[in-house]
């Protein structure tokens, strides 16, 4: 009888390269890899070689970069994603897709295990331990680097003992890229008052002196073009991401708390997704009732939360993108944004949806509103309010 089989989820980079051998050697079993294409730019031939060189007895490549964009980056982008009101999710985002991807291979090579190649220390291992089982809870997960305890220096080690070859940059720091941006994490990134050098970076370029304009459409909430030209969603990303980059703009850097509840310093760069949500949200305020935009904020809160911490297949998650949906049915129109030296504003916006209407709001002759309104207005919105500290004075 053959062995028994393991999906192991490969990225290529020093966690799962060592996990194919420790699955071999510990685990007797026969190692499937699977690389999911979410927009990161790898040389997917050179990851299979890698794979196969190291044991992996069959390798998978998936294209999943369109599927990635329409089914996890657009809700997100509707829900103005950001975790901590900072972190736009690109890895998060990426984790349920990716994991079930590895349970679909499982179910057509009919092994009854799964392996990822995250640490007990991330969110990662939430997400595809929660993603798996929420798609097949009769898999086996088995996470060689947190069942035993490994730290990336053991890694390394294991890795130049078994002749497994380590990317100068994965020696530096741990990073993981999708068309959504790029996470990186460790190195001298851990001292959390050491400014991020610049070769830690791909995108974000570090001196950019010249100022940018550019345009974006957006129709139902998701961005369709960038200066009048039409593109499709993974196009329109990969274009701003060089051009909102090539002006500084995208690298975000904070200290976030982890779902385990560890605090982290994190640094990312999403030139992108930083213009789409900033534009998105802009695009928003004039077209959203003040009662829609409170609500919706909760709601994005939610949302982001979900997404971060693990429960993208929850119900509650759908729920809440079927009345994000809703709202973004007025979320059409063109905002314009200035970009230099790292900083991106947006300077103009424009809908025919627009509840923005100069005649009413101007403070010229061309007013159209009856100032009179007003004043009973204010009476009834402070009657309570002056009450009570009337009340509280004759008290005292
Ligand atoms: N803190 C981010 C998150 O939880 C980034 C994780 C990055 N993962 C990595 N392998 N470097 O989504």
């Amino acid at each position: 009888m053959g062995k028994e089989k393991v999906i192991l989820a490969y990225s290529g980079g020093l966690d799962t390269s060592v996990c194919i051998r420790y699955l071999q050697v510990l685990h007797d079993l026969d190692v499937v890899t699977v690389t999911v294409d979410c927009g990161q730019n790898d040389d997917f031939r050179e990851i299979e070689k890698q794979a196969v060189s190291i044991g992996s007895i069959k390798h998978i490549n998936i294209d999943a970069k369109e599927e990635f964009a329409i089914d996890f980056v657009v809700p997100s982008i509707k829900a103005n994603g950001l975790y901590q009101n900072k972190y736009p999710l690109g890895t998060a985002l990426a984790r349920p897709l990716i994991a079930s991807k590895a349970v679909e291979v499982a179910h057509k090579e009919d092994a009854p295990y799964i392996a990822h190649g995250c640490t007990g220390k991330g969110n990662d291992q939430v997400r595809f331990d929660l993603s798996i089982r929420a798609k097949d809870p009769r898999l086996k997960i088995i996470a060689p680097i947190r069942d035993m305890n490994l730290t990336r220096d053991l890694e390394m080690k294991f890795a130049k003992e078994q002749n497994i070859a380590v990317t100068e940059e994965a020696k530096q720091y741990s990073i993981d890229q999708n068309i959504w941006g790029r996470s990186i994490e460790g190195g001298n990134l851990e001292n959390a008052f050491c400014e991020p050098p610049i070769n830690a970076f791909r995108f974000v370029a570090s001196d950019a002196g010249s100022i940018g304009h550019i345009d974006i459409e957006f129709q139902n909430g998701i961005p369709v073009a960038v200066d009048g030209n039409r593109m499709n969603i993974n196009d329109l990303i990969e274009h701003l991401t060089s051009v909102v980059g090539s002006f500084g703009v995208g690298i975000i850097d904070h200290i976030e708390d982890r779902v385990i509840g560890i605090k982290s310093r994190e640094v990312y760069e999403a030139p992108a997704a930083l213009a789409i949500i900033e534009s998105h949200k802009d695009l928003e305020k004039m077209v959203l009732t003040n009662h829609e935009l409170r609500f919706k904020a909760l709601v994005e809160e939610c949302w982001s939360w979900l997404t971060y911490s693990g429960l993208w297949y929850d119900p509650l998650r759908r729920d809440l993108d079927r009345f994000i949906d809703e709202t973004q049915k007025r979320v059409n129109g063109k905002v314009k944004l200035r970009m230099h030296n790292g900083s991106l504003r947006v300077t103009g916006r424009e809908s025919k949806y627009s509840l923005y209407k100069s005649d009413v709001s101007t403070y010229s002759n061309a007013s159209s509103f009856d100032q009179a309104m007003a004043k009973g207005f204010v009476e009834l919105w402070g009657l309570q309010t002056i009450m009570a500290n009337v009340i509280a004075n004759k008290a005292v």
